[in-house]
């Protein structure tokens, strides 16, 4: 998982690495979320991961979606993301939510798709969205 997020690093706007210990996260979604895969052989190409601790009026939390370059457009993240949200609606959530900068645009296109819809925006330009489900 540490390899994907680092040949992943740049990808993100801004980069992961700037925000965040790529060790340190790829090690607390190990120990702690829910993940769902995609693998092409040995390589993970896509990583969805899940935080579902509280199932009150917060939900679940979308913590990463990431799929490499070279595989984007397939709709993996879409299939991951479709995963994710029939596990949390199996647990018994009644919402997901996540951050996304609004400069991932494709991320946004997404979400949106999915049914996200933006609840706030942070001056970092960070936006929040929700999935009523
Ligand atoms: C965003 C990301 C996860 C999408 O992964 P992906 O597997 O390529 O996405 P999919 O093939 O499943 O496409 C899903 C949707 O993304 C959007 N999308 C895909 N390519 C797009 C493009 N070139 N322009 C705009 N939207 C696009 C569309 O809404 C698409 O749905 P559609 O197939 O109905 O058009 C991937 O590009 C990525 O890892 N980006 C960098 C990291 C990032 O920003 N993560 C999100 C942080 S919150």
């Amino acid at each position: 998982m540490l390899r994907h997020l680092q040949a992943h690093d740049d990808a993100f706007q801004p980069p992961l690495s700037s925000r965040v210990n790529l060790e340190d996260y790829s090690r607390k979604l190990f120990d702690n979320a829910v993940r769902f895969e995609a693998w092409v052989g040995n390589d993970l190409v896509g990583l969805v991961a899940i935080y579902c601790n509280s199932k009150d009026e917060d939900g679940a939390f979308v913590s990463n979606v990431s799929v490499l370059a070279g595989h984007a457009g397939k709709g993996i993240a879409r299939r991951l993301m479709q995963f994710a949200i029939a596990h949390v609606v199996g647990l018994g959530f009644s919402s997901m939510h996540l951050e996304v900068d609004r400069r991932a645009v494709r991320a946004m296109h997404l979400y949106l798709a999915l049914g996200f819809r933006p609840t706030a925006q942070s001056e970092d330009g960070s936006i929040s969205m929700r999935l009523r489900i």
